[in-house]
C-alpha cells in the first residue's frame, strides 16, 4: 500500500536519479563542502519555501526558519545558525524575510490565543505596541501587511545588532542583512529597502525604513496605551 510517506521518499528516488542523469556529479559535487552565499530567515509556513521562490539549488542557501521569522537576542538556535553562517560558511548576504497574511503575525495583531506560541508571538505584539501610532489608525488588513513589513524591519536589526554580525563588521568581513517581505497571492518578493552593511548604517537605515510608515494624522486613539509601554514608543 502507498502511503502518504512513501509517496514522497518515492519522489526523492525520482528526482535523485533525474538530477544524476542530467547533471553527472551533481550529488557528488556537493559532498566536500557547502559553499552557500546566502542565509535565509524566513518563517515556518509551508507555502515559503526559499529555495523554490528564489530558484536556488541545493547548497546555495543556508536556511533558519521559525514561526513569524523572528530573531530574539536570546535565542541560541537562531544565533548559533547565524553565527555558523556568517563565520564558517562566510555567507554574503542574509535576508530575513516575511509574508503577507502570517498567521503567526496575525495572531499577534489581534491578540489570539493560540498555546505556547503566544509568548513567541509576544515579540510582535511589543512591535505592534512599539509602533502603534503607525499602525492602529490603518484598515484591518492594511494593519496586518503593515506589521508583517514592521517586523521583517526589526528583525533585520535585531540581526544586525547581534554581536554575530557587530564582530563580522569590526572584522571587515562583508556581509549585508536585507529584509524582504513574500506575497502569497502572487508569489513576488518585495525588497523592503532596509539593508545593512555595517556597524553605522544600523540606525540610519533603520529609522528611514521605519518613517515609510506614516502616523496618524489625527488624534491618536490609543486604546491600549498605558504606561508600560510608554518607553516603546518609536519616537
Ligand atoms: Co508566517
Amino acid at each position: 500500500m502507498t502511503t502518504d510517506t512513501q509517496l514522497l521518499l518515492d519522489h526523492n528516488r525520482a528526482w535523485a536519479a533525474r538530477m544524476e542523469r542530467d547533471r553527472p556529479g551533481f550529488f557528488t559535487g556537493l559532498l566536500a563542502q557547502q559553499k552557500p552565499r546566502y542565509m535565509w530567515i524566513g518563517c515556518s509556513d509551508s507555502r515559503v519555501s526559499a529555495n523554490e521562490i528564489t530558484g536556488l539549488e541545493p547548497g546555495e542557501v543556508f536556511v533558519h526558519r521559525n514561526i513569524a521569522n523572528v530573531v530574539v537576542h536570546s535565542d541560541l538556535n537562531a544565533l548559533s545558525t547565524i553565527q555558523f553562517a556568517v563565520e564558517h560558511l562566510k555567507v554574503a548576504h542574509i535576508m530575513v524575510v516575511g509574508h503577507y497574511g502570517c498567521a503567526g503575525v496575525r495572531a499577534a495583531l489581534q491578540g489570539t490565543r493560540i498555546g505556547l506560541a503566544d509568548n513567541w508571538l509576544r515579540h510582535i505584539r511589543d512591535l505592534k505596541l512599539r509602533h502603534r501610532k503607525r499602525i492602529d489608525h490603518l484598515l484591518p488588513e492594511q494593519q496586518e501587511d503593515v506589521l508583517c513589513e514592521i517586523n521583517v524591519i526589526e528583525q533585520v536589526g535585531n540581526v544586525a545588532l547581534s554581536t554575530v554580525l557587530q564582530d563580522a563588521w569590526a572584522r571587515g568581513q562583508q556581509v549585508t542583512v536585507h529584509g524582504w517581505v513574500y506575497g502569497l497571492r502572487d508569489g513576488l518578493l518585495k525588497d523592503l529597502l532596509v539593508s545593512m552593511d555595517g556597524t553605522e548604517t544600523v540606525v540610519e537605515v533603520f529609522r528611514t525604513a521605519i518613517k515609510r510608515y506614516p502616523r496618524s494624522p489625527g488624534p491618536v486613539v490609543d486604546a491600549e496605551a498605558d504606561t508600560t509601554f510608554d518607553s516603546l514608543d518609536d519616537d
